[in-house]
């Protein structure tokens, strides 16, 4: 994918830790299918990332495939797109230590996930946690790309990349485009079924709380009967109903219903058939997701070779960004 006709890059990317959530989806995964016609798009599984958490390696190599799977799977064609696993571009690393010398101790440390991780996993805040940003930044930036479709927890991320970006071409000159953050109105923040306080979590020990990609119709139908709601028993979006505004916000992105339209579908209804709905929609946006990951899942061959040409291609061009910022900094090339 060379840049002639000129289309915006867009560049994304998810870690592998477990199968992804309905939040994934919604916020991210759906809106990078979208971007596809109207943008240059390469779309990575942040494995390097996933290191911060120490996973056990069989299990980070399984999840990996398994999330290389889910990308194809979600429909990102990887002829029209590039699809890669980022630690098989070395670039992304080596970028990464190279703005590492050009972020700040205290902008890093004002992080909101990184505070939030590190107080939660107060045994583990190693330095790749405290990084983790910078090789965000990294492979943000090696694609000179201009958006960067996540949902909402990723903005502060993004914040930083900019200023990462400025930064380096005020000192060293013009080298890196600065990305711009595309958030989508609604699904940005799908919060969790148990508390709608909480966003949707891959990691939440509660299994009601989310929905997996995988999870069968039935399990998904009982989810959302459990989800937590309010006493009003009216299908309103408003402040205080939190429940019902995530649920509100769920339909609406698999039926491209606005919220006055699905008030208006269930007026007079109670929450019973309201959940009902919700829970067939998203089976129905999931199906055809669950029969192309059973399909590629059982041809590892050809995930391999495409992941492998993903690697080849993105290596290309994050390359010559690369050989650039070497340049600027001035580390001698042969
Ligand atoms: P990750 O793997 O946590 O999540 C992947 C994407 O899913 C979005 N997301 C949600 N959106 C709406 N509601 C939710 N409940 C929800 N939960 C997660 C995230 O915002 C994200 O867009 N650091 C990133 C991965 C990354 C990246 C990048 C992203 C690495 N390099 C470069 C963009 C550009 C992360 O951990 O996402």
């Amino acid at each position: 994918m060379e840049n002639t006709e000129r289309k915006p890059i867009v560049l994304s990317a998810i870690q592998p830790t477990s199968v992804p959530t309905l939040g994934n989806y919604l916020g991210a995964l759906k809106n990078w299918k979208m971007m596809c016609e109207d943008y240059d798009c390469l779309y990575a599984v942040a494995d390097l990332h996933a290191l911060t958490v120490h996973p056990e390696p069989a299990k980070l190599r399984q999840q990996t495939l398994e999330m290389y799977a889910t990308l194809l799977a979600v429909g990102l064609d990887p002829e029209k797109n590039i699809v890669f696993i980022q630690s098989r571009v070395p670039a992304h690393a080596e970028l990464a230590w190279i703005l590492d010398c050009y972020t700040q101790f205290g902008e890093a440390s004002r992080m909101t996930q990184f505070k939030e991780k590190s107080a939660k996993h107060a045994d583990n805040v190693n330095v790749g946690l405290f990084a983790y940003p910078v090789l965000m930044a990294a492979d943000i930036l090696l694609y000179q790309a201009n958006f960067v479709p996540v949902g909402a927890d990723q903005k502060q991320h993004l914040e930083i990349a900019r200023d990462i970006a400025s930064r380096f071409n005020a000192l060293r000159g013009e080298t890196f485009t600065l990305p711009e953050p595309f958030i989508g109105k609604i699904g940005a923040r799908v919060m969790s079924l148990q508390d709608p306080t909480q966003k949707m979590s891959k990691s939440d020990p509660n299994p009601k709380a989310s929905i997996s990609l995988l999870d069968d119709p039935d399990v998904i139908l009982k989810k959302f009967k459990s989800a937590v709601t309010d006493s009003e028993a009216v299908v309103r979006y408003a402040d205080g109903k939190d429940g019902i505004n995530n649920l509100m916000s769920i339909y609406s992105c698999c039926t491209g219903l606005d919220y006055a339209a699905i008030e208006k579908e269930f007026e007079g209804k109670g929450y019973g058939d309201f959940k009902v709905k919700v829970a067939e929609a998203v089976i129905e946006e999931l199906r055809p997701f669950r029969d192309n990951y059973k399909r590629l899942m059982d041809d590892k061959q050809y995930l391999l070779d495409t992941a492998a040409q993903g690697a080849e291609k993105a290596s290309r061009i994050a390359n010559r960004t690369l050989t650039k910022a070497k340049k600027k900094v001035g580390l001698l090339l042969g």
